[in-house]
């Protein structure tokens, strides 16, 4: 958490390795990202990450489950297996009966949940999330905050999340709030 301009985004992308970081160092499984070349850090945040953006950022050309499959796609997967495990993650997500819809045809919750699918789908070991649900009403954040959640933690990918919201922030394991530039640990749940 933290207010507008501390730099939170700046982080999350610092972290995910698509900004360099001026000062210090970013390590990932022990891997230093600075020292990675332009392949081999596209190969880590393909493999390893997945992103949640605050407005969802699907492709308006692809369908549902096109979207969804996107980073299986990228990873060389056949069409078939990569449509059928986003199909899966869809169907978790209350979304099987979309998959042939394009982005424009869905609502703003349901994009939402396509995106939270389609950061998903291939089992990142982290996932960075930036107001994932800043564009929802509450009702609707709390479900697809809660359906997010849920599937992270069945299949093991750590979650890093932006939030101007204390009851998305009451969720956390660990919270952190940023001010000008520098992160203080608010307070360890786990
Ligand atoms: N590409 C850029 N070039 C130069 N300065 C930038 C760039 N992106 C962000 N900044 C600046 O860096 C600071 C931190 O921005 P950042 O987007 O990380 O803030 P934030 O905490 O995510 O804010 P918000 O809550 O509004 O999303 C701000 O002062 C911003 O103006
Ligand atoms: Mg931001």
């Amino acid at each position: 958490m933290g207010q507008s301009g501390s730099g939170k985004s700046s982080l999350l992308y610092c972290l995910a390795g698509v900004l360099p970081v001026a000062g210090g160092e970013v390590r990932f499984e022990g891997l230093l990202l600075g020292a990675l070349d332009d392949d081999r850090l596209s190969a880590l945040r393909r493999d390893c990450f997945g992103f949640v953006f605050q407005h969802g950022e699907l492709l308006p050309e692809l369908t549902v489950e096109e979207n969804a499959a996107l980073p299986l796609r990228l990873a060389g997967q056949r069409k078939a297996t990569a449509l059928a495990a986003a199909g899966e993650v869809l169907g978790r997500l209350g979304l099987a009966d979309l998959r042939e819809r394009r982005p424009s045809q869905v609502s703003g919750g349901q994009n939402q949940r396509v995106a939270v699918a389609r950061a998903l789908v291939h089992r990142p070991t982290v996932v960075f999330a930036d107001e994932p649900t800043g564009s929802l009403d509450s009702a609707n954040a709390a479900t697809v905050l809660e359906e997010f959640l849920a599937l992270a933690r069945a299949q093991g990918t750590a979650v890093v999340l932006v939030t101007h919201d204390h009851k998305v922030a009451a969720r956390a394991d660990s919270r952190y709030t940023m001010s000008d530039g520098v992160l203080a640990r608010e307070q360890d749940v786990a």
